[in-house]
């Protein structure tokens, strides 16, 4: 299986996650293809988060948390992972970056290849320059890699954590508000890492910005009151799309 092979990177049939027997997301089925941004939209509470974290078995360590229905994970079900596979496969990026606070620049960046096992310097120095240069960071750190990773700014850190990301080279990653919280110009810089490495990543990113959603992802996918109300290509849900309800949001009606 290579990377680019046109084949669902994720499948979701019937997925429901309940939080002490509440519903957060219900019956959601959705096919999204590999090497394709997909973003997704919906008011707060509707679930968002929820059902990106189910993708990555995040739920497992919340007590009371419940999640019914089936994922497919690049053609095998996500119960049949381990929890070191399924990493290796499935990386996250949260809204707050969060880099290990005791390791400097160099050692967030192969922390993953670290807790493997792999022990190879020549090999470290090329995964972390190839890493924090796909992540747009190289030219700021390239000179102070064994600084603190706390040194950063917070736009700075963000794209430390991508890159963190993108050394163990997953096959999808998934991206929870991964800007809300950056300036426009490290806002325009995670924007461009994602544009220039969707041909080697199947990116999903939730987002609040509409803008965002326009500008950077192929398909969109709608969610209100946990449900999935609408999915298609981000020009039709943008432009002319099925449901009134995502219109009246895309279109700022309500939010
Ligand atoms: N750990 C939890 N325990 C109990 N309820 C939860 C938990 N996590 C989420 N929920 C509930 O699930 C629902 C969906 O929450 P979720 O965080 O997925 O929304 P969201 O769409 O990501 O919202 P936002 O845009 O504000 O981030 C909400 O009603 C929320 O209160
Ligand atoms: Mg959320």
């Amino acid at each position: 299986m290579t990377k680019t092979e046109k084949k669902p990177g994720i499948v979701t049939r019937n997925l429901n996650v309940t939080f002490n027997g509440v519903p957060a997301i219900e019956n959601i089925d959705l096919e999204l293809h590999r090497n394709t941004v997909t973003a997704v939209i919906g008011p707060s509470g509707c679930g968002k988060s929820t059902f990106l974290r189910a993708l990555n078995l995040m739920h497992d360590m919340t007590p009371k948390c419940k999640v019914t229905g089936q994922i497919t994970i690049l053609d095998k079900e996500i119960t049949e992972y381990t929890g070191v596979e399924l990493r290796k496969r499935v990386g996250m990026i949260f809204q707050k970056p969060n880099p290990f606070p005791d390791m400097s620049i160099f050692d967030n960046v192969i922390s993953g290849w670290k807790l493997s096992g792999m022990h190879n310097k020549k090999f470290y120095n090329e995964i972390a320059e190839k890493a924090l240069r796909n992540s747009d960071l190289w030219d700021e750190v390239k000179d102070r890699l064994k600084e603190p990773a706390i040194s950063l700014s917070g736009g700075q850190q963000q794209r430390l954590c991508i890159a963190r990301t993108l050394a163990v080279e997953p096959y999808i990653i998934l991206m929870d508000e991964p800007t809300s919280a950056l300036d426009p110009i490290s806002t325009q810089n995670v924007e461009n890492t994602i544009y220039r490495l969707k041909s080697e990543y199947t990116f999903i990113i939730v987002t609040h910005n509409m803008q965002q959603a326009a500008r950077i992802s192929d398909v969109t996918a709608f969610f209100y009151l946990g449900k999935l109300v609408e999915v298609g290509s981000t020009r039709k849900i943008f432009t002319n799309p099925d449901e009134k309800l995502t219109e009246d949001y895309v279109s700022g009606k309500f939010g």
